[in-house]
């Protein structure tokens, strides 16, 4: 197999194509994303505090697998973050280890030292796929999580909860108002510290108003519609808990939870469900055909995995993080299958 970077929209379609099969075949209800959202990632692939390089591993004209690598740029200078997946059709071929192989490779010449990816497991419960070529590189599974998924069919939006005193809510399209982009950013930059992360080696993000401006602007960009809901302590000001959901701008019948998140001085009222709620509410009368919310959460999660319950969310499949230590010394891949 050979490996090439991808560089324009013919090597991107290729891409694509084996990520649209391999998500068909793996999962349900978590499509590949669209075309269109990934040429932005060719045209600017920094933005955000995050670097994206994409790869497509050919035999001959035929595409058979993909790999994306992220590297934080602003803050965890360490990492890097890779997901891989081979066309169903060319598994078991050494293609899976190859792709890691470059992956270790190309993190390592960009001066990082370690590299962190997410397996699924088989949806009997068993190891996944990837998980005895993880061993042999002795990765180590530093966090288990699950992806839930939202049966807007079988569990329709109900009445959101009523509104605290002391408390108001805000609702937005795409751009956060400007008064709450402060406290939105310092919101965001707490999820890698609030948020449970195992014994994964992530230090806590930096965010401020800019680069949570630029993360609003490559959704848009990527023809991503942003549906955001705060609610803002009164007497402060300060915003008590925040949630949003992606979605295309086209096609809405799949959404994605991103992140949720209340003050820590403002834990113990339910807040965190009552965003969610409310933004549930956003999402249906903003995309009336919307049919699956997708999210993810540490398995030791348990006061987000609660909300989630309560919102009809179910197991879809668990998924664990594994971390990769690649600083000289460290052991190396083993060669051949
Ligand atoms: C994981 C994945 C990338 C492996 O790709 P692949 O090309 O089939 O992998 P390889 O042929 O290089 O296999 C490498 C080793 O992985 C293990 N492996 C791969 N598929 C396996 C399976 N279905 N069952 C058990 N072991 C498996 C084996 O140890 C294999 O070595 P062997 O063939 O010498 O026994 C592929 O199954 C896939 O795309 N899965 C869905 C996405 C995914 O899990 N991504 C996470 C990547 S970290």
């Amino acid at each position: 197999m050979q490996i090439q970077q991808v560089q324009d929209l013919d090597a991107l379609r290729r891409f694509h194509a084996v990520e649209a099969a391999a998500s068909q075949h793996d999962y349900v209800a978590l499509p590949a994303d669209p075309f269109e959202e990934l040429v932005p990632l060719l045209e600017a692939p920094e933005a955000a505090g995050n670097l994206v390089r994409m790869f497509v591993g050919l035999e001959g004209d035929e595409p058979v697998g993909v790999l994306s690598l992220r590297y934080p740029t602003l803050d965890n200078l360490d990492n890097g973050n890779a997901e891989l997946a081979v066309h169903p059709a060319h598994r078991r071929q050494g293609h899976g280890r190859a792709l890691l192989q470059y992956a270790l490779d190309h993190v390592r010449a960009q001066g990082r030292s370690r590299l962190l990816l997410e397996a699924p497991w088989s949806t009997d419960g068993g190891d996944g796929p990837a998980f005895p070529l993880l061993r042999s590189l002795r990765a180590k599974p530093a966090l288990d999580t699950h992806r839930r998924l939202l049966d807007l069919a079988r569990h329709p939006v109900g009445p959101p909860p009523a509104v605290p005193a002391g408390y108001r809510l805000v609702q937005w399209v795409d751009r956060a108002p400007d008064d709450l982009l402060d406290g939105a950013a310092y919101l965001r930059g707490r999820m890698t510290l609030d948020a449970p992360l195992g014994e994964l080696t992530i230090e806590q993000e930096k965010w401020d108003a800019a680069r949570y401006r630029e993360k609003e602007a490559q959704g848009l960009a990527r023809n991503r519609m942003l549906l955001g809901t705060a609610v803002v302590h009164e007497a402060s000001g300060a915003v008590a808990g925040i949630t949003d959901i992606s979605v295309n701008r086209e096609l809405h019948e799949i959404a994605y939870q991103w992140d949720t998140i209340v003050d820590p001085d403002h834990r113990g009222r339910r807040l965190g469900l009552l965003v969610k709620s409310w933004n549930h509410r956003l999402l249906v009368r903003t995309c009336p055909t919307a049919a699956f919310v997708n999210t993810w959460n540490a398995t030791s999660n348990t006061y987000m995995v609660a909300v989630n319950d309560a919102l009809g969310f179910e197991p879809a499949e668990k998924w664990t993080e594994w971390e990769l230590d690649l600083s000289p010394g460290a052991p190396r891949l083993r060669s051949g299958r």
